[in-house]
């Protein structure tokens, strides 16, 4: 009876296990957008972008054949259990013993080949879809290179070097905007992953990948570095900005103007220029030239700030550069042991680099 009751209770605890696990799932899928358009949970399956929605429609087509398969097999497996149950008189004969089927071998071989052959099609038809697309008129290119722990975006075509944030057009059936990215590392191998825009592309060292998105709402989209990078890999977070085709426009215009300058800001610029900032970040139209940092000359057109490790406030800018490693132990950016007044003074100069 105790044991009994023991295993009604796991059965139980297995039950409740299975009923929250497809509340999670369910949760997940429907979660409504918070903060504006920022979809908190990135969720695969509410893709908003052609490469994303491709794969989703292939990993249902996946899911619902094994899915048949499970109830099949687990079917036919619970009608044997329950059909052939040890019954009290069992002992006294042998039930009767099968040896070999030809009809059923011959089912049980080839239908799983066909399953498999037609998963083996459709998956196939999907990547070869996906990585053969061409670039159209009306594509961007951007290059995105990872670094411990950061991402690197550039427009080549567009004279633009940011970070953190990729801004891309959104891309309808009528204008077709897609965004060709070309995916380098400076380091350790990264992964590009935004789930609602697109699968993931590794970024590996001495290499070049490939991929695309084509999104279909403006809004933000989150993502984040998905391949374990070291420390701070947790804290590569990665924003993607989609815009009208008017809003990219007006981006690309503020971003290709040089840093403005801004007189009030000339005791900051003079401790920015004094201290080994320069070595690290470039700020266009300056001698500020380092490329081991990201580009400041837009700072604050972004939204974060140390790869979404912080909102980009003053606060938080402040708190940064007085000591990196409090927000993000680990990173390269050392603490440039600044007085409050310096640090005030530095911080107003990088507010002034709208
Ligand atoms: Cu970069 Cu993980």
């Amino acid at each position: 009876m105790r044991r009994r009751s023991h295993r009604h209770h796991n059965t139980l605890r297995a039950m409740s296990f299975f009923a929250s696990a497809l509340t999670c799932i369910f949760v997940t899928a429907h979660v409504e957008p918070v903060f504006g358009k920022i979809d908190t949970v990135t969720n695969i399956f509410r893709p908003l972008s052609q490469p994303a929605q491709e794969i989703k429609e292939t990993s249902f087509l996946v899911l619902a054949i094994c899915a048949v398969i499970f109830v099949v097999v687990a079917g036919l497996l619970v009608y044997a259990i329950v059909r052939f149950r040890h019954r009290p008189g069992d002992e006294v004969s042998e039930p009767a013993q099968v040896y070999g089927s030809n009809q059923i071998e011959t089912a049980w071989t080839v239908l799983p080949i066909l399953i498999v052959f037609v998963l083996i099609l459709v998956t196939s038809r999907t990547i070869a879809d996906i990585q053969n697309r061409k670039p159209v008129t009306g594509s961007v290119n951007a290059t995105v290179v990872g670094h411990q722990w950061w991402w690197e975006i550039r427009y080549p075509g567009l004279g633009i070097v940011t970070s953190n944030e990729l801004h891309v057009p959104a891309s309808t059936e009528i204008n077709r905007r897609p965004t060709f990215l070309k995916l380098q590392s400076a380091d350790v191998a990264h992964s590009f992953w935004v789930p609602q825009l697109a699968g993931k592309t590794d970024l590996i060292p001495n290499r070049e990948n490939l991929m695309w998105i084509a999104p279909t709402d403006p809004g933000t989209y989150l993502g984040n570095c998905a391949e374990y990078c070291g420390t701070q890999h947790a804290r590569m977070l990665l924003r993607v900005i989609v815009h009208s085709p008017q809003e990219f426009e007006q981006w690309v215009k503020e971003q290709q103007r040089p840093a403005v300058e801004d007189a009030s800001a000339s005791e900051g610029r003079k401790v920015f220029f004094a201290n080994s900032c320069v070595s690290c970040h470039a700020i266009r139209g300056t001698s500020a030239k380092g490329v081991f940092g990201p580009d400041l000359t837009h700072l604050m057109s972004r939204q974060t700030l140390a790869s979404g490790a912080a909102l980009n406030s003053h606060d938080s800018l402040r708190a940064w550069i007085r000591d990196p490693q409090q927000i993000k132990v680990g990173c390269l950016m050392p603490n440039m042991q600044m007085s409050d007044k310096e640090l005030d003074q530095i911080v107003a100069y990088l507010e002034s680099l709208k």
